[in-house]
């Protein structure tokens, strides 16, 4: 019997983060101990407060029955509450929220509510890569807006086509941003949701990294419009509860609606000990202050380490990567290969293998490597040194 994948599974491309698993692999072999800013998974231990939590909840919650679909009553006042508490709105629990398994199942399965066969949904790149391929399963058509610097990282709505917004259903936007650590001033949020009122395309706002900023609060979505307007809210990167699988959908009841219908027929919720644990990290901010201050502090080493060794200067705003600009000429994936020579050993991603081509053929993730600050700090600071160290002039300007 032949085997054969989907054209939805077939149009995936091969692991892009296979050649560096290589290099890191043979870097080992030689017995050189990489740095790993490759991947955005927090290595920092999950708070106490939240261990004790679902330690607790797991003893006390004797029958294992399913969860609720859409998020335990206790949870999902719990998540109103934060949210009240650190936007100033005000959500209805019953109506106006579900919890989701993490985001990405969120952001995964958020088009298959919307979209039918041939509608387009707008999708900032370099971006999640969820955003597009739940658009692909559900037989949309993304059409990807790139994220420049010339444009302050934010995506030029006036440059959208007019088939395209009306063929759009959906539009994706980040912020903070994911890779780019742009904070979204209020005018882009009203921009936004105006834009989306003229054309009929529901904003899905996904608001992931909120929490880890190093200067203002960033703002969310509904500050500014409920209706046509979604959130999508994580505790994986707040609380480094990325293994845990926890997060919401918040915002307008209809669009809840319906993404509540999808939810009841794909999955069976987040387990209620883990909401449980969810409830103690929700309400706790000490933790969430010290892990913004720790990712504050390998920020601060990294970026000096880069402009020590002649490059521009990338200071994100917020979330937890750099976005850094390679010395001119130089790939993205050469400049990720020169870091990962011997003596520097720095695993970072090449930024154009995490962005999508846009339709003018332009990969705005050329020219930029993703560090994902992940390493502990001792570990950023060995970084560091190696990379003041490093001869711009050698990679061939
Ligand atoms: C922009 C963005 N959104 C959502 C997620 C998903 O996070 P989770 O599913 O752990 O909530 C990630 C994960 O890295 C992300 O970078």
């Amino acid at each position: 019997m032949k085997v054969v994948p989907s054209r939805r599974v077939q149009s995936i491309g091969a692991y892009a983060f296979a050649e560096v698993d290589r290099e890191v692999a043979r870097l080992r072999e030689r017995g050189v101990e990489p740095i790993d800013f490759g991947v955005g998974d927090p290595a920092t231990p999950t708070p106490d407060i939240i261990v004790r939590a679902v330690e607790e909840a797991v003893v006390r919650r004797a029958a294992a029955g399913y969860p609720r679909y859409t998020g335990a009553p206790e949870f999902r006042r719990a998540a109103v509450r934060w949210f009240e508490k650190r936007f100033g709105v005000k959500l209805d629990p019953e109506k106006e929220i579900t919890s989701t398994i993490g985001s990405k199942e969120a952001v995964f399965n958020f088009p298959e509510g919307f979209i039918d066969p041939g509608d387009c949904v707008i999708i900032p790149t370099p971006g999640y890569p969820p955003y597009t391929r739940g658009t692909i399963f559900a037989e949309g058509v993304p059409y990807h807006v790139p994220l420049l610097e010339e444009n302050g990282f934010l995506p030029d709505l006036d440059a959208i086509p007019v088939e395209v917004c009306e063929r759009a259903k959906l539009m994706w936007i980040n912020y903070p941003n994911s890779p780019t650590g742009t904070v979204a001033p209020p005018e882009f949020f009203k921009r936004v949701v105006e834009f989306g009122r003229k054309h009929s395309i529901i904003i899905v706002s996904d608001e992931a990294y909120t929490e880890i900023y190093y200067g203002e609060k960033p703002h969310s979505i509904l500050e500014f419009a409920r209706e046509g307007v979604v959130v999508v809210q994580s505790l994986s990167k707040r609380s480094a509860m990325t293994c845990y699988r926890v997060g919401f959908v918040c915002g307008d009841e209809r669009i809840l609606d319906i993404f509540k219908k999808v939810k009841t027929n794909i999955d069976s919720g987040t387990a209620t000990f883990i909401q449980d644990a969810a409830i103690a990290a929700l309400g706790d901010e000490s933790h969430v202050e010290r892990m913004r201050r720790e990712y504050h502090t390998k920020r601060d080493i990294m970026v000096d380490a880069f402009k020590a060794a002649g490059l521009e200067d990338c200071t994100p705003e917020a979330a937890i990567y750099i976005w850094q600009k390679c010395p001119p000429g130089i790939t993205s994936l050469d400049f990720a290969r020169a870091l990962l020579a011997d003596d520097v050993a720095v695993v970072t991603t090449p930024g154009a293998w995490i962005s999508d081509r846009t339709a003018d053929g332009l990969n705005p993730g050329e020219g930029y490597v993703r560090l994902a600050l992940v390493p502990t700090i001792e570990e950023t600071k060995k970084a560091a040194e190696r990379i003041r160290t490093l001869r711009i002039s050698r990679l061939g300007t």
